[in-house]
């Protein structure tokens, strides 16, 4: 049995057309069911269908042999039992610092918010900026903007949601994509099957 994690939100709608090219489907009733695991067309393959967030934890754990979740995501839960083995090129983004103003960023220790600590500390310290950073859960923008923080590490791609909030981009730190990953365990002891299915999605990109 091979189990897949897939990201619900904004990725699941691009992830199940790439899946269905390789051959693995889902039916819409059980898609649409409150069932966390799913049944698919192959009787050796189940889908749960978890919180972003979650996608790393389960597959580090070898609770999914196999998952697809954001770059961001990724970096910010670290690379530790688990191989990056493909980038699915969708919800293409880039994780960015924004302000106000790049005066903003003139500061002895700066306050960043972000729900990205561990990507965002990283980023200020390999520059040699100390940094407070405050975690939030959404809505980053707002934090500059009524004085909780001096800037923000978030995810920006058509730029409408920082200029709506009077934001402006300021510095790349990562280009963002989809990958797929799996347990590195299972790498070891499902290499065949999974070797297969990263094959027949990598050949349908
Ligand atoms: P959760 O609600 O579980 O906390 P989330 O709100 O971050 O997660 P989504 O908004 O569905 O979940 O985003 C899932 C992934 O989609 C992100 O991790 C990122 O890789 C990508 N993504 C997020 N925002 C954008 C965007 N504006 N453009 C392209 N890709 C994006
Ligand atoms: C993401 C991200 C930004 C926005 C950027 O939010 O956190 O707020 O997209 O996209 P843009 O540059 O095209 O405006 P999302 O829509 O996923 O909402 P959420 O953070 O509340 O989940």
């Amino acid at each position: 049995m091979l189990t897949i994690a897939l990201s619900k939100g904004r990725i699941l709608n691009q992830t199940l057309p790439l899946l269905k090219k390789a051959g693995l489907e889902i039916a819409n009733e059980e898609l649409n069911s409150r069932k966390l695991i799913l049944d698919t067309n192959l009787d050796d393959v189940k889908v749960i269908i978890i919180r972003a967030t979650d996608v790393p934890v389960f597959v580090q754990h070898g609770a999914a042999d196999i998952g697809i979740a954001g770059k961001d995501v990724l970096l910010e839960h670290g690379a530790n039992g688990l191989f990056e083995l493909l980038d699915l090129g969708i919800a293409k983004c880039k994780l960015m610092v924004a302000a106000t103003s790049d005066k903003q960023l003139e500061q002895n220790i700066l306050k960043v918010a972000t729900k990205y600590v561990n990507s965002a500390r990283n980023y200020f310290e390999s520059k040699g900026q100390s940094c407070e950073v405050i975690k939030l859960y959404g809505a980053m923008e707002l934090a500059p903007v009524v004085g909780l923080s001096h800037c923000i590490v978030d995810l920006v791609d058509t730029g409408n949601t920082l200029k709506a909030n009077g934001l402006i981009p300021l510095d790349h730190i990562e280009n963002i994509s989809s990958r797929l990953v799996v347990n590195s365990a299972s790498f070891k002891t499902k290499n065949l099957q999974i070797k297969n299915w990263v094959e027949a999605i990598e050949d349908n990109l």
